[in-house]
């Protein structure tokens, strides 16, 4: 098992290229680190990338936590960039993220970016996404974690969450972040549905992590 003190080194290489604070990023790390570990890994997930700081935390721990020479699960990105206004609060995410994003996870042959917003995703998701891997087409339907971090408007991460609660494997991971914005709506929502969901529930400060 990877210690904290590792998953900590790795959160300190990861920090100044994201927005979220070290102690969550712990967190997510983490999580990466106690995702199911099977032979032929499902794909995390990660909507809101940003420059990619968060997603290169998740690269680099599964680095650590599979052997060299092994398959590594790949990890999907979503987000449009575009300058697409953002719900609640005045940043914008244009194409310096994007070359930033694109520079910071260009090592990794497991990382695959999908530019465009979680409704575009989740629609192609649902008409049956799927990836050619060697030499055979493999559908992408169920994830060992999934990372929200991308619109905070509530009506959009309640549909992300409830099409993407149901494509975690049992023992994996969903986190939301920033469930306490909008007066706190998704979070209430969450701790409300969680038994519907098949989900257990846990807070972390602005986080909320649902383990299936
Ligand atoms: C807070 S930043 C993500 C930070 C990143 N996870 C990190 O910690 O380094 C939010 C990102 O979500 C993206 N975004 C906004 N609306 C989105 C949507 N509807 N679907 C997917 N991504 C979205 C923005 O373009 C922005 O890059």
């Amino acid at each position: 098992m990877i210690s904290d003190r590792r998953l900590r080194w790795h959160v300190f290489w990861c920090r100044r290229k994201s927005d979220t604070k070290s102690r969550f990023l712990l967190e997510l790390a983490r999580t990466v680190a106690r995702a199911p570990r099977v032979p032929d890994p499902p794909p995390l997930l990660e909507i809101g990338t940003r420059s990619g700081g968060s997603a290169l935390l998740m690269l680099r721990v599964l680095n650590d936590v599979y052997p060299r020479g092994t398959r590594h699960p790949l990890l999907l990105t979503v987000d449009p960039y575009g300058t697409r206004p953002y719900e609640g609060s005045s940043s914008l995410y244009d194409e310096r993220h994007y070359r930033a994003m694109k520079r910071n996870l260009a090592p990794y042959a497991n990382h695959i970016h999908y530019m465009m917003d979680s409704t575009l995703f989740l629609q192609t998701l649902g008409a049956g996404l799927y990836l050619w891997i060697d030499g055979a087409k493999r559908p992408v339907d169920q994830f060992s974690l999934v990372y929200l971090d991308g619109s905070h408007d509530p009506a959009i991460v309640w549909s992300e969450i409830e099409q993407l609660s149901q494509r975690v494997v049992p023992g994996g991971f969903l986190i939301v972040d920033d469930t306490d914005w909008f007066g706190g709506q998704v979070r209430r929502r969450l701790e409300a549905d969680a038994p519907r969901l098949g989900v257990r529930l846990r807070h972390n400060g602005k986080q909320t992590i649902l383990e299936r």
